[in-house]
């Protein structure tokens, strides 16, 4: 379940006070039961998964891509898997955990693992929101944010899409509120 954290170290846990936040930023979180089935739960519990099992997670979760199609117009769908054993997994990250936006929305439905999306509001105030397993989240188009992982580098999540050529990080060179090394996560 989210929670947000900010760069003094309070939170906020509760779930609609959570979402009111994050509203005023034009950003939609919402938690969603996993599935739930045997061979789907073993398969969230690996650590890694292959194309196949990846589809199969993908396919367990499709009544969320097609609500999503029809409500808000996304096209595309795919699985992201992280964790430490992927090589270049730092490089990777290193791309988002800066201050950015990209021209398409940022949609993710968290299956598994542990992240941190960061972003700014309307007091140019920086906060943390949370995303565990269940958890979905929309960032808009142009909003500023970055991401990290948790301590585990692990995560599942499913990235809805409507173009994907739009999502490529746009730097905004605004410093970060957070010092990421003394923060807990
Ligand atoms: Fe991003």
């Amino acid at each position: 379940m989210a929670k947000i954290i900010y760069p003094d170290g309070s939170q906020i846990t509760e779930l609609s006070e959570i979402q009111n936040t994050l509203r005023q930023i034009d950003i939609t979180l919402s938690h969603w039961e996993l599935p739930a089935g045997d061979s789907e739960k073993t398969l969230l519990e690996q650590i890694s998964l292959n194309d196949d099992e990846k589809e199969t997670l993908l396919e367990a979760v499709e009544h969320r891509f097609e609500e999503l199609k029809s409500s808000q117009g996304y096209v595309t769908r795919d699985m992201i898997v992280l964790n430490e054993n992927i090589p270049g997994l730092d490089e990777m990250l290193a791309k988002f955990s800066s201050i950015h936006y990209h021209t398409d929305d940022e949609v993710r439905y968290i299956l598994d693992g542990k992240g941190y999306f960061g972003f700014v509001d309307k007091k140019e105030k920086q906060f943390m929101v949370e995303v565990t397993a269940g958890d979905y989240i929309n960032v808009p188009a142009n909003a500023e944010h970055w991401f990290i992982l948790g301590e585990s580098k692990r995560i599942k999540a499913v990235r809805y899409f409507i173009d994907t050529t739009g999502w490529t990080p746009v730097y905004t060179d605004r410093p970060l509120a957070f010092n990421l090394e003394n923060t807990p996560h």
